[in-house]
């Protein structure tokens, strides 16, 4: 993390977890114990149909919540899809894109891109995602792939909105599997998606960009991995799911930074 450049940011991926029901619950248990402390922005990105539930209850907090996926359409015969003005007029503020596991499900590069160009337009905070495969890091081109993926995620992206970008480094082999990347290997690459967007852009613009790390992330290794300076905050599933878990991960964030 480095907070003189950057904000930190401790978001949620709930992925196809809760319902609305289970959703009011867990709020009204993270809003008794959310830290006072507002040394990092909080995100909550839950099913669509969460949505309405977990905006209703965190309105005067300063939890933000967001969506998991968006169509980057403004409207029209989409059977059942959700536009990126109808996200905003819920009450979201952020949107998750590209996430590997949509990815999977056949989402490419250019999906992406036309996602997060419509989330900008709309005024959301997408929150992109990139990682590679376990047989792509062994065959070493993490760092080719990677920065592929933002390259080509972030066409078309003017100068003047880069910065509202989040983008999360999820390495395929760390998500659900309770194998992290070490903090070592989570910060080179994190490091290198700021230089791909220094190339892109600029110093300062690279320099304001939050890039979080996200793949098994939880309250026991978030210290570590926050510890490093091109970590600039995670992107939670399993460990967003319990309140105090994710309240553990929130005040591993509250620790001196460069
Ligand atoms: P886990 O934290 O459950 O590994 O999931 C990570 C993830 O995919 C967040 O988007």
């Amino acid at each position: 993390m480095n907070r003189k450049y950057r904000k930190t940011v401790i978001a949620g991926n709930w992925k196809m977890n809760k319902t609305p029901s289970e959703t009011k619950e867990f709020m009204t248990q993270l809003k008794t114990i959310m830290p006072r402390g507002r040394w990092c922005d909080v995100a909550l990105c839950v099913p669509a149909v969460c949505i309405p539930a977990a905006v209703r209850a965190m309105r005067e907090t300063r939890v933000g919540i967001g969506a998991e996926n968006c169509n980057p359409n403004p409207s029209g015969a989409y059977t059942g899809e959700i536009a990126t003005n109808m996200l905003v007029d819920a009450g979201c503020k952020y949107v998750i894109i590209g996430h590997s596991e949509r990815r999977a499900m056949g989402e490419t590069d250019a999906d992406v891109n036309a996602k997060v160009l419509a989330a900008l337009e709309a005024g959301l905070v997408p929150i992109m995602c990139c990682g590679e495969t376990l047989e792509q890091r062994e065959a070493g081109i993490t760092d080719e792939w990677i920065a592929m993926q933002i390259k080509l995620g972030l066409k078309g992206v003017p100068e003047e909105k880069i910065r509202k970008v989040i983008i999360a480094y999820e390495p395929i082999w760390a998500i659900g599997t309770g194998r992290t990347a070490t903090p070592e290997q989570a910060e080179e690459v994190c490091e290198n998606i700021r230089t791909v967007v220094r190339k892109l852009y600029s110093s300062k613009n690279a320099r304001a960009i939050s890039i979080l790390y996200g793949g098994s992330m939880n309250e026991k290794n978030a210290f570590e991995l926050l510890a490093q300076p091109d970590i600039d905050g995670g992107l939670i599933g399993g460990a967003s799911l319990v309140p105090e878990k994710f309240v553990k991960i929130i005040e591993a964030a509250n620790q001196p930074t460069v």
